[in-house]
């Protein structure tokens, strides 16, 4: 159980560096949003629910973070539509939004690495 616990934080970690690998190219290159951006998120956020039971571990969850990285996937999440769907109608991506992905799930790293 523990060992299979560790593939799906692999997993989740694989999405998270899809998110951000995609962004970052994207923040060197022409600042639009990718699909593979939302395929991060996606897996990211459905390996971070299986993570979210008490299941293969002896510590106890910290529910108050796992709510609060939620929030904040939702966050990118609706970003990531809204910012695609007025790229597609006009070819132009508020920078804003853009910027925000990028710093809403460093921040989600963050508040999953620093908040004990
Ligand atoms: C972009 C979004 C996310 C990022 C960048 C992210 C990042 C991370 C990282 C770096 C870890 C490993 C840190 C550690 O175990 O100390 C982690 C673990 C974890 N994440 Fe996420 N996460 C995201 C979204 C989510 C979501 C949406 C949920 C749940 C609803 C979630 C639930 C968890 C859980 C339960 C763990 C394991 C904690 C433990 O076993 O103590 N994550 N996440």
């Amino acid at each position: 159980m523990e060992t299979l616990r560790g593939i799906v934080l692999v997993v989740h970690l694989i999405g998270f560096a899809v998110l951000f690998g995609a962004w970052a190219v994207e923040a060197l290159g022409a600042r639009r949003i990718t699909r593979i951006m939302s395929w991060g998120l996606l897996v990211a956020g459905v390996a971070g629910l299986a993570l979210a039971a008490p299941w293969g571990t002896d510590h106890d969850l910290n529910y108050t973070k796992i709510a609060v990285k939620l929030i904040v996937l939702l966050v990118i999440g609706a970003l990531l539509g809204v910012g695609s769907a007025r790229q597609k109608r006009s070819q132009a991506l508020p920078a804003a939004i853009f910027w925000v992905i990028g710093a809403a799930t460093v921040a989600n790293v963050a508040i999953a690495v620093l908040w004990r």
